[in-house]
C-alpha cells in the first residue's frame, strides 16, 4: 500500500518509495514516500508560514488541542499499538504500555502549556536597577526539526511534539526510516484537532535527505533528535547557530549490594535488560554485583529469563521478538563471539533462533568488549562480579556514556555516595537504570547527548527568554 506523507494539513505523494518490511514476518507491510530536498524544504516553508497563527494561540487553547490529542490515542488505543507492534515488531504488551505512555506524555505537555511563565527580575539589586520593572516572557521559538528514533515511535515523538506545541511552536517531524506509520498516524489524530494546518508536518525518507534539508535550513531555529552519537555529532556539526538537543543513548549500568532481597530486583532487572528487545537507551547492559549475593542474582536471573516468551510481536503473551533489522542482529552474535573469544562466558542465549537473536546474559566480560563499553541496544546484558561499591561506581562511570544508573541498596550511605558519585543524567536509587515516567528530566552527560526532555524541560529549551525592562525614573 502506497503511504502519503502529510503537509500543511493535506496528504501528499512522492515520486520515489521505499519497501518497508515488518521486523519480525520481514513481509512487506507499507510503501513510503522518499521526499526529495525540495519536498521537504516546502513542508519547512509551510512550517515557517505558519508560525505567526500557532504564536496567536492562548495557553488555553494549545492546552485544549494537546488535551484532544491525548484523548484521540485513548480512543485509538489498540491500533496505535499494532501499528508500533507490526512495524517495529515490539511485543504488544509493551506496544499498549507505550501507548499509555504516549497519552500520559501529552497530557503532561498540555498541563505544562498552561503554566509556561517568565519571572521578575529584581532590577534594583543592581546599583543602576533603580525604579525599573523586569520581568521575563518564555517566547516559541520557531520552527523545530524533530528526527525520532525507532525504538518508541509514539512516545518519543510526543516527547518532542507535545512540548512544541505547549509552547507554540511548529513542527516538521522525521521519523526513522522503520518507523513511519505511527508517525503518519499521528498526522492522522492531529488533523482532526484544531491545531492550525501546518503547525504539523511530517516528512518520510531518507536520513540523508531529510535529515540534512533540515539541519541546515536557515528557518530551522532547533534540532531535536534521539538517536547514535554518530548521527547526534554529526547534526550538532552542521547546525550552525541552531539550538540542538541530542538524546544519543548509553550502556547503563546497574549496582546490586549485598543484603538486598533478590527476588523483587531479579524481575526488574529482565524487564530492565530485555524489554523491547534490549533496544533502550536506558536497557540494563552492564549489572555489577556484590560477591555475596552474585551467585544466587546470577541463577534466578538466568531461571527468569529462560521464561521468556519468545514469538510473533502481535501476540500478547510474547515477551521477546525479532531486532528492528536482520542486520541488527548479526551484529548481536558478532559482539557475543567477539566477547567469547576474549574470555566472556555465555551464561544463556548468544544466537539466533527462529528469526529472533535469544535474550544473552555474559559474564566474566571484561570493560574493553563492545557488549560492555559500547551500546549494545540488543538482548544483552553481562552481568559481572564485584567486591567493593566503588569497584562497581568506577566500573558505570569508565564508560564514554552517562544516561542513567541504578543502584539497589539496603544502606542509605552507600546510596548517598552512589547519587553523588555515578556520572550520569538520572540516579536510580533501588532501581534499574531503566526506570523513566515521563514527566521526570531525562537526558545524559558524556555522549549520552545535551540538553533534557520530560515536558516542563524540553519546553524550556524550546523557548527563548524575552527580557521586558520598565524605566520609571
Ligand atoms: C529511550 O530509549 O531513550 C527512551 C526510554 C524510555 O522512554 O523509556
Amino acid at each position: 500500500m502506497n503511504k502519503q506523507y502529510y503537509v500543511n494539513g493535506e496528504w501528499k505523494s512522492s515520486m520515489d518509495f521505499a519497501e518497508l518490511q515488518s521486523p519480525h514476518t520481514k513481509g512487506v507491510i507499507a510503501h513510503i514516500p522518499q521526499a526529495t530536498r525540495e519536498e521537504v524544504e516546502q513542508a519547512i516553508e509551510v512550517a515557517d508560514g505558519a508560525r505567526k497563527q500557532m504564536a496567536t494561540l492562548t495557553a488555553y487553547e494549545r492546552a485544549a488541542i494537546l488535551e484532544h490529542i491525548a484523548q484521540l490515542f485513548i480512543d485509538n488505543r489498540q491500533q496505535a499499538a499494532e501499528i508500533i507492534s507490526l512495524e517495529a515488531a515490539k511485543p504488544m504488551k509493551y506496544a499498549l504500555g507505550e501507548i499509555d505512555r504516549t497519552i500520559e506524555t501529552y497530557k503532561f505537555a498540555a498541563e505544562e502549556a498552561k503554566r509556561l511563565t517568565g519571572e521578575l527580575i529584581p532590577m534594583d539589586a543592581a546599583k543602576n536597577g533603580a525604579n525599573r520593572f523586569g520581568y521575563t516572557i518564555e517566547e516559541p521559538i520557531g520552527v523545530i526539526g524533530a528526527i525520532t528514533p525507532f525504538n518508541f515511535p509514539q512516545n518519543l515523538v510526543a516527547h518532542k511534539v507535545g512540548p512544541a506545541i505547549a509552547a507554540g511552536n511548529t513542527i516538521v517531524l522525521k521519523p526513522a526510516s522503520q518507523t513511519p506509520l505511527s508517525a503518519l498516524f499521528l498526522a492522522e489524530l492531529i488533523d482532526q484537532t484544531a491545531l492550525p494546518k501546518g503547525a504539523f508536518n511530517v516528512i518520510t525518507g531518507s536520513g540523508r535527505t531529510v535529515g540534512d534539508a533540515l539541519v541546515e535550513s536557515d528557518k530551522v531555529k532547533m534540532i531535536t533528535f534521539t538517536g547514535s552519537p554518530a548521527v547526534g555529532i554529526g547534526i550538532r556539526n552542521k547546525a550552525g547557530l541552531k539550538k540542538v538537543a541530542l538524546e544519543l543513548g548509553s550502556n547503563a549500568g546497574l549496582i546490586i549490594d549485598k543484603g538486598v532481597d533478590l527476588s523483587d530486583i531479579v524481575p526488574k532487572c529482565v524487564m530492565g535488560a530485555f524489554s523491547n528487545q534490549g533496544q533502550v537507551c536506558i536497557s540494563l547492559q552492564r549489572a555489577y554485583v556484590m560477591d555475596d549475593v552474585f551467585e544466587e542474582f546470577l541463577e534466578q536471573f538466568t531461571v527468569l529469563t529462560k521464561q521468556l516468551v519468545v514469538g510473533s510481536p502481535l501476540e500478547e503473551t510474547t515477551d521477546i521478538s525479532a531486532m528492528i533489522h536482520p542486520s541488527e542482529q548479526e551484529r548481536a552474535v558478532n559482539w557475543v563471539n567477539e566477547a567469547v573469544e576474549q574470555g566472556a562466558e555465555i551464561v544463556v542465549g548468544g544466537s539466533i533462533d527462529n528469526g529472533v537473536f535469544m535474550p544473552t546474559i555474559l559474564t566474566n566480560v571484561s570493560p574493553t568488549l563492545k557488549v560492555s563499553c559500547q551500546e549494545v541496544f540488543a538482548p544483552i546484558v553481562i552481568v559481572n562480579r564485584i567486591s567493593s561499591i566503588e569497584e562497581g561506581i568506577a566500573a558505570i562511570n569508565d564508560s564514554n556514556y552517562g544516561l542513567q544508573a541504578g543502584i539497589f541498596t539496603n544502606d542509605i550511605q552507600t546510596a548517598f555516595t552512589a547519587s553523588k558519585q555515578l556520572e550520569v543524567g538520572g540516579v536510580m536509587i533501588n532501581d534499574i537504570p531503566t526506570y523513566r515516567v515521563d514527566q521526570m528530566p531525562y537526558g545524559g552527560v558524556k555522549e549520552s547527548g545535551t540538553g533534557k526532555e520530560g515536558l516542563k524541560y524540553a519546553i524550556h529549551e524550546m523557548t527563548e527568554t524575552k527580557l521586558v525592562v520598565w524605566n520609571n525614573n
